[in-house]
């Protein structure tokens, strides 16, 4: 039986993860520390509130007073740190919050757990620490840079990131590695491609096209739209990220990736496609969109994201070869599935977009044409 800490387990991959572990351990304990920001919604884990082995924590994972006492309070075993602010259009908005949260939150986090868990030290003086005991980084394939027609990134590519959010993660996934190094401090980075599935917010590409879809507004496509993105469904992601934190090499960095290359044009068209079929089919009656009207021309090519990456591509060689882990969905299957998750839960999206995102989206957007 482990206590896990998962952090930012009210946000998208957080919460699937979350989800994953309380139906594939039974036993184990998560307690889910989340400063419930824009992106962190409790709706996302209605289905899991009840269960005993489920415990919420509202809280920053950057104040230290809180994450200590935190640490006081349980004898956790593993640590997941998914809490970040995770959207690059934000952070060339706003890059300030994207330094405290995203990297002096994991230096926060990784010394709350070094404190707990040290035993001693070494002859050579370097700490000890108690067994079976793991900090896992969920890090990104942003750190690397971009791709130009050719090649993938892997896990020793040299880390280049290109914008505030990517630098910011960069900076966590590196000090990650220094209390590798320096502390001998037990960890696993894993760095993972794009994600979709259900869940996400829809200030992301695949969410924001499908609600403009069925809303029959605008798909805004930045520039040309063939910058490519790697995607991976997101419980793959988490069970990645499991076999990583259960069976990783101590200090060793895990790429997660599905082999799935897909340029934006591509993703808004297959979107455009799959909603109006599922509505013209009438699986949908309580959704009332004139379905003769969606069409290729909501499409809209808009001004570009400024230091736009043109390509990622994830080798997954050394977590599929090493830890035996494959992805289980291939995207065909799983886009369709996505999108009758976002049909189906009209009133998720109604709820996540009340709030601040209608202002966030005419600030982002409106300049934009
Ligand atoms: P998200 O924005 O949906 O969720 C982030 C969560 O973190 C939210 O619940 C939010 O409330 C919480 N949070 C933010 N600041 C916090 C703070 N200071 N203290 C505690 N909680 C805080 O993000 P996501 O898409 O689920 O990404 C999760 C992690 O995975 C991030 O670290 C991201 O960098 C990484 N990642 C994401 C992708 C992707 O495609 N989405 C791919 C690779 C890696
Ligand atoms: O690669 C992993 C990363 O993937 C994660 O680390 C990030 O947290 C996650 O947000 C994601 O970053 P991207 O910038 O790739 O995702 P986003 O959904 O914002 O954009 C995907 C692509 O679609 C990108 O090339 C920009 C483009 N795009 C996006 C939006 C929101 C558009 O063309 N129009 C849009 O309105």
């Amino acid at each position: 039986m482990k206590t896990i800490l998962v952090t930012g387990g009210a946000g998208f991959i957080g919460s699937n993860f979350v989800k994953y572990q309380l139906n594939t351990h039974t036993d184990d304990i998560i307690v889910n520390l989340d400063a419930l920001t824009y992106a962190g919604n409790l709706e996302n884990l209605a289905d899991v509130e009840e269960n005993p082995n489920y415990v919420f924590v509202k809280g920053d994972i950057a104040d230290k007073a809180f994450v200590d006492a935190l640490f006081s309070e349980y004898n956790f075993d593993y640590v997941v740190n998914f809490a970040a602010e995770s959207h690059v259009d934000r952070s060339i908005e706003n890059p300030e919050i994207f330094v405290k949260t995203n990297i002096l939150g994991t230096q926060i986090l990784l010394n709350a757990a070094k404190n707990a868990w040290q035993t001693g030290k070494d002859d050579l003086g370097y700490p000890t620490y108690k067994e079976d005991v793991k900090y896992l980084q969920v890090s990104t394939d942003e750190v690397y840079g971009a791709l130009g027609k050719t090649g993938m990134f892997t896990e020793t590519t040299p880390i280049t990131p290109n914008s505030p959010y990517s630098a910011s993660k960069a900076s966590a996934d590196l000090l990650v590695r220094a209390y590798g190094n320096t502390f001998k401090f037990p960890m696993n980075i894993t760095r993972c491609s794009n994600n979709y599935g259900p869940n996400q917010f829809p200030e992301k590409l695949i969410p924001l096209m499908i609600a403009n879809v069925i809303d029959l507004k605008e798909l805004p496509i930045y520039g040309d739209g063939m910058q490519v993105r790697d995607w991976l469904h997101v419980k793959d992601h988490c069970s990645g990220i499991d076999t990583v934190l259960r069976h990783g090499r101590l200090n060793e960095v895990y790429n997660i990736g599905g082999n799935n290359e897909k340029a934006n044009i591509q993703i808004v068209d297959l979107i455009i496609e799959n909603v109006k079929k599922r509505l013209e089919e009438g699986a949908y009656p309580d959704i009332k969109t004139d379905y003769t009207k969606i069409s290729d021309d909501l499409k809209i090519h808009v001004e570009d994201r400024l230091g736009h990456d043109r390509r990622y591509a994830i080798d997954n060689t050394k977590i599929t070869t090493e830890l035996g882990w494959e992805p289980s969905y291939t995207f065909e299957e799983g886009i369709v599935e996505t999108i009758d998750w976002y049909l189906s839960h009209q009133d998720w999206v109604a709820q996540v977009k009340s709030g601040g995102y209608q202002e966030y989206y005419e600030k982002m957007y409106s300049k934009k044409k």
